[in-house]
């Protein structure tokens, strides 16, 4: 019997892997690999994305989505962690879990009986980061040789993205206020596992020449009572038309979403030509299917041609 596979982190993917997965993105018609099976979306913090994305992925591999939010089960407050990820083992295919501590999705996956995916944590957002390669395959044609640059807190979303830059062949940059880049612990992390990071305190720098211009909130979900604070520290690190300027030509601008327009983004910036979040959001729905049609089927050469 082959281990079961958990996806934590896009590193849980080999290159080879995630190239695959990206290949199944692009299939319109997947096979039904869920066909009479359910997946259970579990919800520590509130979502739009992940939740209607995950739950459409499912119902187009032929599954039943059932989506959880946590004052209906209570991990490690009505029952642990462990037991939760037990119990929805006995009636899903698969896992899917957003948490506020990383930690939580290790506990889960080391005693489920089916993958967990994160959702979102702390730490990390795989789906994130695969619908965002998609997306950069899209616009771009190709990704390696790519440069990303990533304006803002070096947060879950940024983690995820340099991972899968890395794996991917492009390059990432990240510009942070100082106290907001990855800590040296955490790049040495991204560095072992193949990510090409350069960090950087200028944005200009940072952007000078990229593909595309990146940017998350300011304030990530349970850092609220940091908000006054990190607004202050992060002035100067807008997402600006003229930023914009100083990477390439070409170069376009991703938000994972929801964005704050006037704090690290400008509206003239996330509602302008070179914006390709709603194609970035749409994304999101193709990624988790292949992944989830990955994880039911992860033999290598079942995809079809797309055209
Ligand atoms: N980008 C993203 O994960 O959005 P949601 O928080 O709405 O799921
Ligand atoms: N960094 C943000 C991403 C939301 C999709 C957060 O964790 O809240």
């Amino acid at each position: 019997m082959s281990a079961i596979r958990h996806v934590l982190d896009v590193d849980d993917l080999s290159a080879v892997e995630l190239a695959e997965v990206l290949s199944r993105a692009q299939v319109a018609d997947p096979d039904r690999v869920l066909e009479g099976r359910g997946v259970a979306l579990y919800f520590q913090k509130p979502s739009a994305r992940t939740r209607h994305s995950t739950e459409m992925a499912v119902v187009q591999l032929a599954g039943h989505p059932v989506s959880v939010a946590d004052h209906e089960a209570g991990i490690d407050t009505r029952e642990s962690a462990e037991d939760v990820a037990r119990v929805l083992g006995c009636y899903h295919a698969i896992i899917g879990a957003r948490v506020f501590d990383h930690a939580i999705l290790e506990r889960m996956a080391a005693v489920s009986t089916v993958p967990v995916v994160n959702l979102l944590s702390d730490r990390a957002h795989p789906l994130q980061a695969i619908g965002d390669l998609l997306t950069v395959q899209q616009v771009c044609g190709t990704l390696p040789g790519r440069t990303v640059a990533y304006v803002g807190d070096a947060n879950n979303v940024a983690s995820s993205l340099a991972l899968a830059a890395g794996s991917a062949g492009m390059a990432f940059r990240i510009a942070a206020p100082a106290g907001y880049g990855f800590d040296d612990d955490h790049l040495a992390r991204l560095h072992a596992a193949g990510a090409d990071v350069t960090s950087l305190d200028d944005p200009i720098a940072a952007v000078r020449g990229a593909d595309a211009v990146y940017t998350d909130v300011w304030t990530s979900m349970g850092q609220e009572a940091e908000a006054a604070q990190r607004l202050r520290d992060f002035a100067g690190f807008t997402v600006t038309p003229e930023l914009m300027d100083a990477a390439a030509p070409h170069a376009v601008f991703l938000h994972c979403l929801p964005a704050r327009r006037g704090e690290e983004v400008a509206a003239a910036v996330i509602d302008g030509p070179r914006s390709r979040v709603w194609q970035q959001a749409a994304n999101r729905m193709h990624a988790a299917r292949a992944l989830f049609w990955w994880l039911m089927d992860p033999i290598p050469g079942l995809v079809r041609a797309t055209e």
